[in-house]
Parts: structure tokens; C-alpha cells; sequence
């Protein structure tokens, strides 16, 4: 049991998702608890980051599996007895890898696979995390979307994957509806063109830029927006 707030971040052994837990773990009043599929990644994550003087926790959790979600809802009720901030960063982008670059290649395979981590993910930790949070009447969720699911600016290509962020910014529009009489506030963010894995070398920002938004949604002061979507900590259209 600890009074600091529970932070939960999935997909948090690399990339964008590392960074979040990073900078979140630098505030006195959270603990992070740093997911990832593969637990060997995941301590090697937290030691990382212990060596900079941050303790971090570690759970695994593949994210689209529902049995991972009820362990981890359980682990952190029994640990903790509270969760107060999900941030459902983990995501893939199989489109181009595949060779499914335009719609026309687009295969229902690749479109499920995409949905079941972008979407169903977090649809399903929310609702095994959502009832804790509302234990204490607080909770802060952030989904790290794309501009890629602009739909005001939807290109072409990348179909899956436009497909699950288009469908992500409706689960946090959905949740920020059925939570709005509550402090549980619910918001999607776009995090740029981040050099990572997936966004690769040439992208023009680094994972510190590409955090902060989701950072700053995840420790929103209680009168804060509910149901929005950010860039650079101001409000982009859907
Ligand atoms: N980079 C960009 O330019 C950019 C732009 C817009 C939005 N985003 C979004 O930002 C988020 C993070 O992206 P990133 O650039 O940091 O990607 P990344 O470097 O490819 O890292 C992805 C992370 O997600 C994890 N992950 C993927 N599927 C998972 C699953 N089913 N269960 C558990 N973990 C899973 C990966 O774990 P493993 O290490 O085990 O694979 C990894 O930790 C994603 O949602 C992405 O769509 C990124």
C-alpha cells in the first residue's frame, strides 16, 4: 500500500513509452509501474533507469491479452490497493513492414493484428483499471494516438494503422463521455515524428519531446480537459 499515485505505462521498455516512465518516475508524488511483454526487457528497463537514481516497478504484460490484464489489475490492487494513471502507449505499425504500404494491399490479417494491440489493448485494460480508479475517484488515462488518425487529415497509405488510431481517439471520446461526471479524465495525444524504432532515424523529434504531451495528460490538474486530443500540449482537431 503507498500513498503516491500509481502510474501504469504499457509498451514501457523502449522507445516513447521508456521516456513516459522516465519522466514520469521523476516526480516525487507518483510510482511508475513499467509494463512490457518480455520481462527480461522490462528489468532491464527499470535498472536503466535505476541507475539514474529512479526506482521503477516492473510488470509484464502482453497487452492484448486479456488473462496479462486481469493479473496485472489484481497485482496492482493487492501491491498497491490503487491505480491512478494508464497510459496506453504500446502500439504497432505493421503496414509498411508487411509490404502493405497502400489500401489496395491492405490485408484483414495485418488490419486485425493492428487493432487487437492499438485498440482492444487498451479498450480492455480500461476496463479492468477504470474500477480501481474509481475506488478513489480519481484517474488520469492517456492514449498515445497519431496524427495518423486525423481524420481531418487522413492521406493515404498505412491503413491499419490509421485504421486503430482513428479507433483509439473513439475509446478515449467513448470513455471521457461515460466518465464525465467523475475525476477520471480522458485524452488522446499525438506524440509527433518521434526517432524510435518506429519512427525511425530520420524522424525530427527526439522521445523527451515526443513524451511530454502524454506526461503533462497523465498529471492533469483535476479541472482539466476530458475527452480531447493534444500535440505539444494544445488541442488538435480529430
Ligand atoms: N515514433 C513515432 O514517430 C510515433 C508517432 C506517432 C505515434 N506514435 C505512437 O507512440 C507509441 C509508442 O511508439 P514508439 O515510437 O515508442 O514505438 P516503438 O519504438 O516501436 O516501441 C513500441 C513499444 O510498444 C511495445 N508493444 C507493442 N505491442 C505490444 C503489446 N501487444 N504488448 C505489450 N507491448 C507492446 C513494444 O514492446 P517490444 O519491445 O516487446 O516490441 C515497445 O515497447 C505507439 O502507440 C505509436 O503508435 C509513435
Amino acid at each position: 500500500m503507498t500513498d503516491k499515485r500509481i502510474a501504469v505505462v504499457t509498451g514501457g521498455n523502449r522507445g516513447i513509452g521508456f521516456e513516459i516512465c522516465r519522466q514520469l518516475a521523476r516526480r516525487e508524488d507518483l510510482h511508475v509501474v513499467l509494463t512490457s511483454r518480455d520481462i527480461a526487457k522490462g528489468q532491464a528497463a527499470v535498472q536503466k533507469l535505476a541507475s539514474e537514481g529512479l526506482e521503477v516497478s516492473t510488470f509484464q504484460l502482453e497487452a492484448t491479452s486479456a488473462a496479462d490484464i486481469s493479473a496485472l489489475a489484481q497485482w496492482l490492487e493487492q501491491t498497491y490497493g490503487r491505480v491512478d494513471i494508464l497510459v496506453n502507449n504500446a502500439g504497432v505499425l505493421l503496414d509498411q513492414q508487411r509490404g502493405q504500404g497502400s489500401v489496395f494491399a491492405a490485408e484483414i490479417d495485418t488490419l486485425k493484428e493492428t487493432m487487437d494491440n492499438n485498440v482492444y489493448g487498451p479498450l480492455q485494460l480500461c476496463q479492468a483499471l477504470v474500477p480501481l480508479m474509481k475506488k478513489n475517484g480519481y484517474g488520469r488515462i492517456v492514449n498515445v494516438s497519431s496524427g495518423m488518425g486525423q481524420l481531418g487529415d487522413m492521406g493515404g497509405g498505412y491503413t491499419a494503422y490509421r485504421f486503430s488510431k482513428v479507433s483509439l481517439n473513439a475509446l478515449t471520446r467513448i470513455l471521457a463521455a461515460e466518465l464525465h461526471d467523475s475525476l477520471i479524465l480522458v485524452n488522446s495525444m499525438c506524440p509527433g515524428w518521434v526517432k524510435t524504432d518506429m519512427g525511425g532515424p530520420s524522424a525530427n523529434r527526439t522521445v523527451e519531446q515526443g513524451a511530454d504531451t502524454a506526461v503533462w495528460l497523465a498529471t492533469l490538474p483535476n479541472e482539466g480537459p476530458s475527452g480531447m486530443f493534444f500535440r505539444d500540449r494544445s488541442p488538435i482537431s480529430w
